[in-house]
């Protein structure tokens, strides 16, 4: 099957599979971007903090492919909710672009330099969304957030100062972190979305699962394109990482979940316990409500 499309709430289509590039720095970074484009990915995920916004504008720019057919990502990092505008400016800059598609609240939490949680009254994550409204069309097509739970999400959408839904939440999605409620809640405030380590992050055991592994021998493809399909099946945006070009090619196939499969899979944090991979201790609280 080929990548479908999701169409975000302000019209913008975004394709379904992307390459996350958080560990990609420096010329590895440059080649597995670079690979991804000549495999036919057309959506790359960046951040300020992931030290690969230039390695991925200079893999865009020498892959020929115009700038308009592939889908941008990058992020506000913690330490700069004082200003977005100056932040996105920053990372066009590195980036070597003049807009992004998709600039992300990268988390809810402003921070101090020091990499600590800011106290300072005249920040948080609401505020940072007020300023992030008026950079539409001013170096980003599409605004969203990442790594924000329901609790947060209702204190955001509920905000005076919130005149625009965002449209997309990013956030760790694997059958160890379904987060069904999560994914509900998302569609029905109509925010699509996104997938970050979605086979089971670094040291993953989810590869080798044999429930998995069953269902992907059926369809002829790696355990890898199963967790990539799922999440596709699911209407999620799956950003799967790899620094290996053989690798960044071969996770570049999805195939149609039956929904028999897709449904066994759902189920399957029953069995091989919860996890989530990425919490940072910032000295504040990220996830109020750990659920399924
Ligand atoms: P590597 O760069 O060594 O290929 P994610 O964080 O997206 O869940 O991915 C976890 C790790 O799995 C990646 O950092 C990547 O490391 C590795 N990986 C990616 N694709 C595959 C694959 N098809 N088979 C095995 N490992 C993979």
């Amino acid at each position: 099957m080929s990548i479908p499309q999701f169409t975000l709430n302000d019209g913008l289509k975004i394709p379904a599979l992307a390459l996350g590039t958080a560990n990609s720095t420096g010329d590895e970074g440059y080649h597995a971007v670079l690979a991804a484009l000549k495999a036919g990915y057309r959506h790359i995920d960046t951040a300020s903090a992931y030290n690969s916004e230039e390695p991925v504008g200079r893999a865009i720019k020498d892959s020929g492919i115009p700038r308009e057919e592939i889908f941008v990502t990058t992020k506000l990092w913690g330490d700069d909710h004082k200003n977005p505008e100056a932040a996105l400016a920053k990372s066009l800059k590195t980036l070597g672009l003049d807009y992004v598609d998709l600039y992300l609240i990268h988390w809810p939490i402003p921070l101090t330099e020091e990499g600590k949680a800011d106290p300072s009254e005249d920040l948080d994550f609401v505020k940072t969304w007020a300023k992030f409204q008026k950079l539409v069309g001013k170096g980003t097509k599409s605004i969203g957030v990442s790594n924000f739970d329901i609790v947060n999400l209702e204190k955001l959408l509920s905000a005076e100062s919130t005149t625009v839904v965002p449209a997309v939440n990013q956030v760790e999605l694997h059958p160890s972190l379904p987060q069904h409620k999560l994914v509900e809640f998302n569609k029905s405030k109509g925010i699509v979305l996104e997938a970050y380590s979605p086979l089971g992050s670094k040291n993953t055991q989810l590869l080798d699962n044999a429930e998995l592994k069953k269902i992907a021998d059926r369809y002829g493809v790696s355990v890898a394109n199963i967790l990539i399909s799922w999440s596709i099946w699911r209407g999620v945006v799956v950003l799967p990482k790899s620094n290996k070009p053989e690798r960044v090619e071969a996770n570049f196939k999805v195939v149609k979940l039956k929904d028999e499969d897709g449904e066994e899979i759902n189920q399957l944090y029953k069995k091989i316990g919860k996890k989530r991979y990425i919490s940072p201790n910032w000295g504040a609280t990220i996830f109020h409500d750990e659920e399924e």
